[in-house]
């Protein structure tokens, strides 16, 4: 049976005999199983629960030495991007600026912050319910380098201040390019992340990129794209890390 562990609730996508849950409490003990009805929608990614087992829905899940406070009825966690969220813990360094304009509740910023070590990340978001568990985990996980801010990154006045941008996000990333534009220093790295068809996944990302660099001034250098999971049949996400260069 398929189904996903955070912190002490168990996820799963289909409704469960009564065995099947004893099954499930027995070897993962966790303290409440939570059916996800429909696909996770929208700009805040909420998902639609149903509780088959228990009543907490609120957990602390743990990842790579890091913390993370998060209701699962309210808030997604994305197992399928586990691997960038290593990744993107050892990406900047001491000296860099990093802006995070999809922080949700940390899922980048936390792991960035605490091994990374840059001098500030700047964590935007804009649901007031994964702000709060945001600021929960900076506490959580006693990081002193995040400024957290409520907010659309849209209305967000930072300009020139980031070595680095992450824009983890999937839908309709590139309309969000003129504002990453806006927050990077004269040279810098964009992590910019798409749902793309498989056939135009090594075009369609960079042609974004290329088009939003010129209208704002910038020279793309260099770029690599991976693949971070299957999103749908024939779709993948993926994320381009691209380096740009004041022009
Ligand atoms: C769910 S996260 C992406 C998933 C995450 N990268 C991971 O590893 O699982 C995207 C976040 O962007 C936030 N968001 C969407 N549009 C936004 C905007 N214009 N400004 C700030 N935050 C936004 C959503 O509320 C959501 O919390």
């Amino acid at each position: 049976m398929k189904y996903q562990k955070v912190g002490d609730v168990v996820i799963v996508k289909r409704e469960l005999s009564e065995d099947e849950i004893k099954e499930i409490v027995k070897k993962t003990k966790c303290k409440t199983i939570l059916l996800y009805t429909t696909q996770i929608t929208g700009e805040f990614r909420t998902p639609h629960v149903k509780i088959l087992y228990g009543e907490e829905t609120e957990t602390i899940h743990k990842e790579y030495g890091c913390l993370f406070k998060l209701d699962t009825a309210k808030i997604m966690w994305s197992q399928g991007n586990i691997e960038e969220r290593r990744r993107m813990a050892v990406i900047s360094n001491e000296n860099e600026v990093v802006v995070d304009m999809f922080a949700g509740i940390g899922y980048f910023t936390i792991p960035l912050a605490k091994y990374s070590k840059p001098k500030l990340v700047y964590a935007i978001e804009k649901n007031p319910v994964a702000y709060y568990y945001l600021c929960e985990n900076i506490k959580l996980n006693k990081l002193n380098n995040v400024v957290p801010i409520l907010s659309d990154n849209r209305d967000v006045d930072l300009k020139d201040v980031a070595d680095r941008v992450i824009m983890g996000y999937v839908h309709k990333t590139h309309k969000f390019l003129d504002k990453a534009f806006e927050f990077l220093k004269d040279r810098g790295v964009i992590h910019y992340h798409e749902t793309v068809a498989e056939r135009i996944m090594f075009e369609r990302p960079v042609e974004r990129l290329k088009y939003y660099a010129e209208k704002n001034g910038y020279k793309l250098l260099n770029f690599e794209i991976r693949r971070i999971k299957k999103y749908a049949p024939g779709v993948w996400h993926v994320v381009v890390d691209a380096e740009f260069k004041a022009i």
